[in-house]
């Protein structure tokens, strides 16, 4: 199954309530042969749905992250436990990337230009792990995954701005930091095949994070706000730490339109 429409926010809107792992991908294919073609039609025509309208497959079944194992890469299970995971985290970024355009109307058409883009690299970053874990003989849906992504979605369906600084420049961004010491383990490891996945979804994960913080500037400008500042105090606020380690990635995170200021406010975290 998937869409039968041109229009970018119906699109969204199919993806986002089908519920369904295999009309989603189909769909997401659709609007990029359609926005390929100059054919996606942007026109805003319908309201959007609540958010708590959303439907997610029925597997993998959604847990606490506490309840998810640990399990060491050094393991055959281990591995596919950890690319599982990375699955879920690619299949969410599909959802974050439609909701985002359909939640939020009303701005410039480059910025539905740019999320269509991020929901199609998604859904290949999906497919490419997918394709990863079926040749260890496991597919998605498999393990039980976490849903704490998803929360974040939730909570900011209200304001773009908390969403631009909470999904593109801090879940998103902490893949900048914590991805390349994965690909040195795997390559490390022998693993030359997984660090290639990884790599390239990190090449990729670097724009997604530029064009939150392009869009999160644009939101702050048009509100009167210092973007520094407001960055810094908004995921304050929300999260208790930049990063796992909390090491930063600072040369990805200046490509992707961090500043100096916002990095060195991420790095002293807790002496303000
Ligand atoms: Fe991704
Ligand atoms: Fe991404």
């Amino acid at each position: 199954m998937k869409v039968d429409s041109e229009n970018i926010f119906a699109v969204a809107e199919y993806c986002l309530h089908s519920g369904d792992v295999e009309s989603i991908l189909a769909s997401t294919q659709h609007a990029r042969v359609l926005f390929e073609n100059g054919r996606l039609d942007f026109v805003d025509k319908t309201a959007p749905r609540s958010v708590d309208e959303t439907q997610f497959p029925e597997r993998p079944l959604l847990v606490s992250p506490r309840q998810m194992p640990q399990r060491s890469l050094n393991t055959e299970l281990g591995v596919q436990a950890f690319f599982h995971a990375v699955a879920h985290i690619e299949f969410v970024a599909i959802y974050l990337a439609w909701d985002l355009l359909y939640r939020f109307r009303g701005l410039p058409l480059q910025f539905y230009q740019d999320w269509v883009s991020v929901a199609i690299e998604e859904a290949e970053h999906f497919t490419m792990i997918r394709e990863h874990l079926v040749a260890m003989g496991v597919d998605y849906g498999d393990y039980p995954a976490h849903k704490s992504l998803w929360t974040v979605a939730v909570d900011t369906a209200d304001d773009l701005l908390m969403r631009l600084a909470f999904v593109p420049r801090y879940l998103e961004a902490r893949g900048l930091d914590v991805t390349p010491p994965m690909i040195k383990k795997f390559n490390h490891l022998g693993d030359a095949t997984s660090a290639a996945i990884l790599q390239r979804i990190l090449d990729d994960e670097v724009r997604h994070v530029e064009l939150g913080s392009y869009w999160f500037k644009y939101v702050c400008r048009e509100r009167g706000l210092n973007f520094e500042e407001s960055y810094l105090q908004f995921i304050k606020e929300r999260f208790s730490g930049p990063a796992k380690g909390g090491v930063l990635n600072k040369e990805l995170r200046y490509k992707a339109g961090f500043s100096s200021v916002e990095l060195a406010g991420l790095e002293h975290w807790a002496d303000d």
